[in-house]
């Protein structure tokens, strides 16, 4: 792949590129104590057996994120890192409830963050974009709250999305969030099919009026929906290091990005959560190369489908 290529990066939660360094050193700015007693301590448990162990580190750590400057900060740390991947365009999730159910009121999340996004194309090269997203193992009402916050802030948000614990929380449950979401005009994405099953990547369709799904790569158990997904180009924001570090996948040996490719599917290559998973979208490309044997052709098709695939 020309290295100059355009390449955006579609699914990546700003929380989860909290790297050690920043956690520990936002703990000292804003005197949390940490329960590990050192970073060797920390990345030692960076050890996952399913979504929900990382899920609850990823929570944990958060609570080191407290104003708009800690926001701003992180956002800044991943736009650098992102630019030197070789990413172009960044249209990254944050958790509004992960910060407001812990006492941060949602405008030092969204002023910190917006920060970071207007200064992006000009001191990084980036252009970036901020999605919310709804965690679905929370309440419903307090969706509907954090939503119509969101708007009574007029926060610079292009999308909503769907994250956190899947297995039990379909996204029929959100139908009417995403309808408000939908009337508002933002753009629609959900997580799908990444520990949970395809009937679910059909209700963020249909549900929920999804543009893209993120993860889906439980769509291959159903061919109609495979056939549909071709069909209709719905794009798939797939993470190979995540799923094998959530043990989704086995190994990246394993995993099926190729036949995705084959099937004519359109897919693009993301992080999740760079500094939990083991690397950015650069380190996901260079492992893909030495283990699935990834070609430049194929990753010239992963690129353009991630720039067809960004909302703006
Ligand atoms: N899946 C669901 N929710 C998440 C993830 C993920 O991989 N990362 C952060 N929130
Ligand atoms: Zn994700």
């Amino acid at each position: 792949m020309d290295e100059s290529e355009p390449l955006a990066e579609l699914h990546v939660h700003i929380e989860g590129t909290l790297e050690p360094e920043l956690i520990f050193s936002l703990a000292e700015r804003n005197r949390v104590a940490l329960p590990y007693s050192d970073l060797a301590d920390l990345r030692s448990r960076y050890e996952f057996t399913d979504l929900q162990s990382f899920l609850d580190l990823y929570y944990a750590n958060m609570q080191v994120l407290q104003t708009a400057e800690d926001f701003a900060d992180l956002a800044r740390a991943y736009l650098t890192r992102a630019a030197r991947a070789g990413i172009t365009r960044a249209e990254f999730f944050f958790d509004p409830q992960a910060h407001t159910s812990r006492g941060v009121p949602l405008s030092e999340v969204v002023d910190g963050l917006a920060d970071a996004v207007a200064g992006a194309r000009a001191e990084y090269g980036v252009d970036a974009a901020m999605i919310a997203s709804i965690v679905r193992d929370r309440p419903v009402t307090e969706a509907h709250e954090v939503f119509g916050e969101l708007m009574r802030l007029q926060a610079p948000v292009i999308g909503l999305g769907l994250d956190s614990a899947e297995m039990g929380y379909p996204p029929s449950l959100f139908e009417d969030v995403f309808a408000r979401a939908r009337a508002e005009g933002l753009h629609i994405t959900a997580h799908a099919g990444e520990e949970g099953p395809p009937e679910y990547v059909v209700q963020a369709l249909d549900l929920l009026g999804a543009e893209r799904i993120d993860h889906g790569i439980r769509s291959l158990e159903d061919p109609e929906l495979v056939a549909r997904l071709v069909d209709e180009q719905i794009p798939l924001t797939v993470c190979p290091l995540s799923n094998v570090r959530l043990r989704v996948v086995d190994s990246l040996a394993d995993h099926p990005l190729r036949r995705m490719l084959d099937a004519g599917l359109s897919v693009s290559v993301n992080s999740d959560d760079p500094a939990y998973f083991g690397g950015y979208v650069d380190d996901a490309f260079a492992a893909l190369q030495t283990h699935l044997g990834l070609t430049d052709e194929e990753r010239t098709t992963l690129a353009r489908n991630s720039i067809r695939a960004a909302f703006d």
